[in-house]
């Protein structure tokens, strides 16, 4: 069986949230959660999964809301890169200023991961890739085949670069790396909207 996935929309603006687990293990691993948690824990619970680790891509509000009711509910290790702590901090601060209220709840102190980070799913096992440019922190996770981008890359675009820490020189030199070191056929899974490609995205960029 291969490795499996769900991907769900979640809190005020849609961000996804994905769970990647091994069929046979139900071991388990999910990369962002901007809200809705009991959305997300239904799945956990529906699936029977054993959820080992919780992985940020960025510290966005959009992406780590809720982090405390998350760690809660999975009782797992939760982490970011270190260059997006200020953001993870600051995330609560950013929520409110955008007009939605904010958890009653302080928010959980996290650890942090790096590049080149193994990922262990079950039998299965992805890498961290630093991708800086939509934030100094931002990461992709990759699998065979799958890649999990954050903000980094979207359908037909790529994240922005105009909140803080963000560098447009950065994010196209990111970019420009996934799109070399991944294949062509390799299904990205982005942080809001439809999956696409990186060969789809290659063209799109106009780098080949
Ligand atoms: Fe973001």
């Amino acid at each position: 069986m291969p490795l499996c996935r769900i991907t769900l929309p979640v809190g005020e603006i849609s961000s996804n949230t994905t769970i990647l687990y091994d069929s046979e293990t139900r071991d388990s691993v999910i990369f962002d959660a901007g809200g809705d948690i009991p959305k997300i824990a239904h799945e956990i619970q529906k699936e029977h999964l054993n959820v080992k680790h919780i992985y940020y891509t960025h510290g966005h509000y959009d992406h780590v809301d809720l982090s405390g009711q998350l760690q809660e509910v999975c009782g797992c290790e939760v982490s970011i890169h270190e260059a997006d702590m200020f953001l993870y901090e600051l995330s609560p601060k950013m929520k409110k200023s955008r007009g939605f209220s904010i958890p009653s709840c302080p928010l959980p102190k996290i650890s942090t991961h790096k590049e080149g980070e193994k990922v262990i799913v079950g039998e299965y096992e992805g890498k961290i890739i630093l991708t800086p440019g939509h934030s100094p922190g931002s990461c992709c996770f990759s699998f065979d085949h799958l890649l999990i981008a954050g903000d980094t890359l979207f359908k037909n675009g790529f994240g922005r670069t105009d909140l803080p820490g963000g560098s447009m020189e950065q994010i196209f030199a990111s970019l420009r790396k996934l799109c070399t070191i991944l294949p062509e056929s390799t299904v990205v899974v982005t942080g809001h909207g439809e999956e696409t490609t990186i060969g789809a995205e290659k063209k799109t960029l106009g780098i080949f």
